[in-house]
């Protein structure tokens, strides 16, 4: 190695350190995070490499740690699992409308303490909601609407004395409203800063308790609409002072409306509409907020429509069809903000003054009134035929563009792809839906908040306003545009759905209380070259970053130029370049066993690379199954274009492979260098992976002498490509499902395509890009990016333990070498560790199981010099096999039971069922013939 390339090395090692310092996010956060993404379907794209600190869409960190998880909008699919519980220092989440997320809420929620805002709104989340939200004491937003939650209310919510909004609506809940009880059971009434309540269109059942209220309490939004509640509305409603709408519409409720309700002040709008309610009309007299009332389909009666109707001096809407009210509608001197009064299907006979409303709509159909002859011509008498409502955004003062098919122009006439969703009011104080001075308010409103949050939005657009028949809420079609660009990238959308997920958007007032329904973003943009810098960066780390970084910077590219001059140069000098026509000329791979296939040949073999044939792919590429003419079977491994070697390179790998010859190891038959392919032909091995045998997919039942046998055998493939492959060999991603099994259950260690030579004259450490897969890493290669044999045995001392407990190495957030640390106390029983083993192989009380634990331990030492060797670990295993009774040298597994034959005992999987795929996301998963 020259001394330019020492250099270099050198500056990278620095450069990665104090990167790796600079931006560091908690492990912890780091793995849990990854396990959330597995039982997701996608992930974010900038979701990449190993610091979600810094560059992550969605994420804030404070002091590396995560606080802040926003996903909304982003079109995720899957479960929630219980990995959640490992960002425990998560303040915020929010994963709303993402309708793919489906599932219950895992219990483990409960254990993020320190959360303040849940958010899961527009979701396709079931079950339960779980009891353990309420050890969420600092929670004060928690909206789950939209979902299918079902179940009752849990009465631990009545812990969340924190609670400012509480929004339940819209889901599949049943049973009573809870409150606390002298029993010592929790309540919603102790929920004493809660401003809102939204529990409606649920199927809630029983009377709204009495408790449930009194004037400790600030509450503004009472929203118990569309449920199945009954009996009467109670008196201590009418002690919250604070209250601003009250929705019961849509209920079984009886009995007269307290005349005390007229003591609430500040209330807005009040819907008591289709209930059962009876008694004289309410007297709202004094009442000197109210904007809208809704009191139809009731059995309310009166001999007179009460001057309330014309005095109250903000009331907009008066809806009291379908009751018992006669006598004379009396409209002189009223107000001026009336817009509408709705009397149908009552027993009204006069209307005075007759004439000269025109400012007012006056609904009368089907009272006496209206059966006199010539009525029918009058305006008030005619019943609309539909609620004739128009508005819609209209162009700045542009003519809108010819958009391509999918855009659409803006407002400002751009063509971009806006991000849209509902705009929903679950209580309106205007009823002229066509008058637009109400949605140029809300656009307004819209467009400052964005310009405040410095979200970059050209414009929005309203559309089809419209008040939904089924569930009474006014809808609204929003369009918010790109400015800058014409698409949003996922930053972009992230922001504007937060903003309306979490009620930081204040609309106007009669607009409120609304919420958002956004729907997925198709479109977002890539993100762009280079990430941010960190949250969390220490800033002295991050200037001495850059220094070094425009060192290197320039070394690199010095470097990287001298690389391609020498690549030029090599170009001319492919090894097989005539090899072809001179099989065994100089120039040629020096080959030990290994043959070399044409093109044409192999693609005959794998029935032209059929989809049929193909029985792995990945990052690598595809491996395909093949049949020589022999009748012997092959994988065939083809590099896909992008991970390619030069042909020095290649040349170099299948040399070093075709020597490589070990019963434990998998071998090299041949190879293809050809038309722009490179392929590498193993022996095909039938029995899959071990991993496969663990999870329970390929039927072969592994007991506790396979399992030993199998590390036996692995081990003694390792310790010689450690110690006799010449040069040494370290393998670089030793896992489960790259060790293979043959038809005699013999392993067979796979893929060495990220395998390094030893090449250093000084045999110690080669320094080199780190690769290797999640939870096999060794830390200290991870952090010092030196590669040591002993990097393999840490990887090696995992899958030992994933022998031994039939758990992924990372499952649910959880480490297993922390894990079985935490539960091991070698003064106990097994060591203590009979909730952490596999339960199929505890039953059969496996002899030298601690022991071998024990090994596992010390081959995943932080230290790389504390851990043994390849060569130590398998003499260790042969005392162990020694120890059960058995000869280590005997040649295949003894017990050859598959799943089936194994009985029903051993039919439960020790991996769950959901866990097959195992692939984390970082980094990609490899391929392995099989
Ligand atoms: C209420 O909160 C406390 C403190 O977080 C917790 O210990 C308790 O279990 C919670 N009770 C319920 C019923 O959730
Ligand atoms: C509520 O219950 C009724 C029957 O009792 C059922 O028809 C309806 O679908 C339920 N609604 C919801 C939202 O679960
Ligand atoms: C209101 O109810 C809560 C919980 O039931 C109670 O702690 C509080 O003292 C009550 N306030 C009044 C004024 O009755
Ligand atoms: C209703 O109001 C009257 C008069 O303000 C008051 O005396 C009475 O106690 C109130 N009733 C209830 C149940 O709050
Ligand atoms: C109102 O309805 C209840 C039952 O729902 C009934 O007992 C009561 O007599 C009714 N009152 C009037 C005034 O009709
Ligand atoms: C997303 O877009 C915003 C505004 O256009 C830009 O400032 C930001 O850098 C972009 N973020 C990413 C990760 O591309």
């Amino acid at each position: 190695m020259d001394q330019q390339h020492k250099v270099m090395i050198l500056l990278q090692l620095l450069l990665f350190q104090v990167l790796f310092v600079a931006s560091q996010t908690d492990s912890r956060d780091y793995s849990g995070l990854n396990s959330l993404a597995e039982s997701w379907s996608s992930k974010p794209q900038s979701w990449v490499g190993t610091d979600p600190c810094s560059s992550w869409d969605g994420i804030r960190c404070s002091n590396t740690r995560i606080t802040e998880l926003r996903l909304p909008s982003l079109s995720l699919r899957g479960q929630l699992s219980s990995a959640i519980e490992s960002l425990s220092e998560l303040v915020t989440l929010d994963l709303s409308y993402n309708t793919g997320l489906t599932g219950t809420i895992p219990n483990e929620i409960g254990n993020l303490k320190r959360l303040k805002s849940l958010s899961l709104v527009g979701c396709g989340f079931s079950g339960p909601i779980p009891d353990s939200i309420g050890s969420l004491k600092q929670l004060t937003f928690l909206a789950l609407n939209s979902n299918k939650f079902s179940g009752t209310i849990p009465r631990s919510l009545g812990n969340l004395t924190n609670i400012n909004w509480l929004d339940l609506a819209e889901n599949e809940l049943v049973g009573t409203i809870p409150v606390s009880d002298n029993q010592g059971r929790l309540g919603l009434d102790l929920l004493l800063k809660a401003q809102h309540f939204h529990m409606g269109s649920n199927n809630l059942t029983g009377t709204i308790p009495e408790k449930l209220f009194n004037s400790s309490m600030i509450l503004e939004h009472v929203l118990f609409d569309h449920n199945q509640l009954e009996g009467s509305v109670p008196l201590s409603i009418s002690s919250v002072g604070t209250l601003e709408v009250l929705r019961l519409d849509k209920n079984g409720l009886t009995g007269a409306v307290p005349a005390n309700l007229s003591k609430l002040g500040k209330l807005s709008e009040i819907y008591l509409s289709h209930n059962k309610f009876n008694g004289t009309l309410p007297d709202f007299t004094g009442m000197n907020s109210l904007t809208y009332v809704d009191l139809s389909d009731n059995t309310f009666s009166a001999s007179n429509v009460p001057s309330w109707v014309t005095s109250l001096p903000v009331l907009t809407t008066v809806i009291l069809g379908q009751n018992h009210l006669g006598g004379t509608l009396n409209l002189s001197g009223h107000s001026q903000s009336l817009e509408q009064i709705n009397l149908e299907n009552n027993d009204i006979t006069e209307i005075d003054p007759e004439s000269n409303l025109p400012s007012i709509e006056i609904r009368l159909a089907n009272n006496p009134i209206c059966r006199e002859s010539g009525a029918s011509e009058k305006s008030y008498c005619q019943q609309p035929v539909s609620n004739p409502s128009f508005y819609s955004t209209p162009s700045n003062n542009c003519s809108p563009p010819p958009c391509s098919s999918d855009q659409i122009a803006s407002p400002n006439c751009n063509c971009a792809f806006p991000y849209t969703g509902l705009l929903i009011s679950r209580a309106l104080s205007f009823s002229n839906f066509s008058d637009a001075k109400y949605y140029r308010e809300i656009e307004q409103s819209l467009m400052d908040t964005f310009r405040n949050k410095s979200i970059p939005v050209d414009s929005v657009a309203l559309s089809n306003p419209v008040r939904n028949p089924t569930s009474d809420n006014f809808e609204l079609n929003l369009q918010v545009f790109p400015s800058q660009s014409d698409r949003f990238n996922a930053t972009g959308i992230l922001n504007i759905a937060f903003l309306l997920s979490n009620q930081i958007y204040k609309p106007p007032e009669f607009f409120s209380p609304y919420y958002f329904n956004g729907a997925s973003y198709e479109y977002t943009a890539g993100e762009p070259k280079g990430s941010k810098s960190s949250h969390t960066g220490i800033i002295v780390g991050a200037v001495v970053a850059v220094v070094v970084f425009v060192v290197l910077a320039s070394l690199a590219g010095m470097y990287a130029i001298r690389q391609k001059r020498r690549a030029e140069r090599s170009a001319g000098l492919n090894p097989f370049a005539n090899w072809e026509q001179n099989k065994n000329s100089g120039t040629a791979p020096q080959l030990k066993g290994g043959r070399w296939f044409a093109f044409d040949e192999l693609r005959k073999y794998t029935n032209n690379f059929s989809e049929a044939n193909t029985i792995g792919s990945g990052g690598y590429g595809q491996v395909y199954q093949g049949t020589l003419p022999s009748g012997e079977l092959v994988a065939i491994k083809r590099a896909a274009k992008e991970s390619m070697q030069g042909a020095v390179e290649f040349k170099t790998e299948i040399e070093l492979l075709s020597r490589v010859h070990h019963k434990n190891l998998v071998s090299l038959l041949g190879f293809c260098f050809e038309k722009g392919e490179q392929m590498l032909v193993y022996e095909y091995i039938p029995n899959g992976t071990l991993m496969d045998s663990l999870s329970g997919k390929s039927g072969i039942w592994m007991d506790w002498i396979r399992r030993l046998k199998v590390t036996l055998g692995a081990a003694r493939g390792l310790a010689y490509l450690h110690e006799l492959a010449n040069p040494p060999i370290i393998h670089r991603d030793i896992k489960s499902s790259n060790i293979l099994l043959d038809d005699h259950l013999i392993a067979k260690v796979a893929d060495f395509g990220l395998s390094k030579l030893l090449v250093d004259s000084e045999r110690g450490h080669v320094t080199t890009q780190v690769k290797g897969t999640m939870g096999y890493l060794d830390p200290e290669y991870y952090m010092t990016q030196q590669l040591t044999e002993k990097s393999d045995v840490y990887s090696f001392g995992v899958l030992m333990l994933e022998l031994a407990t039939a758990r992924r190495p990372i499952e649910q957030g959880k480490y297993i070498v922390r894990e079985v640390m935490r539960v091991m106390d070698t003064s106990k029983d097994l060591y203590n560790l009979h909730s952490i083993i596999d339960p199929t192989i505890l039953k059969t009380r496996p002899k030298g199981l601690e022991k071998f634990v024990m090994l596992g331990m010390r081959c995943v030492k932080e230290y790389a010099a504390e851990r043994p060797t390849m060569a130590e670990v398998a003499k260790e295993i042969e005392s162990i096999i020694e120890l059960v009774g058995l000869n280590p040298n005997a040649e295949s597994a003894t017990t050859s039971e598959t799943y089936e034959e194994a009985g029903k005992e051993n039919a439960q999987h020790p991996y769950k069922e959901e866990d097959f795929s195992y692939s984390g996301i970082f980094p990609s998963t490899r391929v392995e013939p099989q």
